[in-house]
């Protein structure tokens, strides 16, 4: 069922953007809003903004307001990367977007191979996972704070 309070426009009108500095407030309040066990810190945040070899991209709706945001690592001497976050606010949620940011994300990362840690629970995530092209490659009991599973999923993308 649709989500009655879900912004209207489709998902190839908005804007996908590098995320700088000046969108570190934004994030943090969509690290909050997302990840009500996991968010992260506004320091932490702040390391992925200074931190060399970083991606960092966002979304931008029609109307300018902050959709989403991706962050990863493009290591300088290693072939794989990492997703380090990743979400979409809610009310932008399934229409596509998190899959669309996710691929660019990959995309500026340019390994050939990318992982990231998912909560085992989390099947919204893990189905979007699941068919950008990630696949369980090992499991992780108590990886998270509260004790659950981390699922370490792994994509291989053509050179
Ligand atoms: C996971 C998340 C990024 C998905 O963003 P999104 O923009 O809604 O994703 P998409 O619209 O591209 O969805 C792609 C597919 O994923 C699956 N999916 C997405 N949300 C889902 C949900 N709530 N329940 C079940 N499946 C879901 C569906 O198969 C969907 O395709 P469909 O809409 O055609 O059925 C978003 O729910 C989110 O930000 N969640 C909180 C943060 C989070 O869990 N981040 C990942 C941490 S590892």
């Amino acid at each position: 069922m649709n989500n009655p309070q879900i912004n209207p426009a489709p998902a190839d009108a908005y804007h996908i953007r590098r995320a700088t500095l000046l969108d570190m407030r934004a994030v943090y309040r969509l690290e909050q809003a997302i990840f009500p066990l996991d968010a992260y810190p506004q320091f932490d945040l702040f390391l992925l903004f200074v931190i060399p070899g970083i991606v960092n991209i966002k979304a931008v709706a029609p109307d300018g307001s902050f959709a989403g945001f991706a962050s990863g690592t493009r290591p300088f001497f290693h072939d794989r990367g990492w997703i380090i976050t990743f979400g979409i606010t809610p009310e932008h949620q399934r229409k596509g977007l998190g899959t669309r940011l996710l691929a660019v994300c990959e995309e500026r990362i340019g390994k050939p191979d990318i992982r990231l840690t998912v909560r085992a629970g989390n099947i919204p995530a893990i189905t979007l996972y699941d068919k950008a092209g990630y696949r369980v490659i090992s499991r992780k009991p108590g990886y998270y704070r509260n004790g659950e599973t981390g699922l370490i999923m792994e994509k291989r993308r053509a050179p």
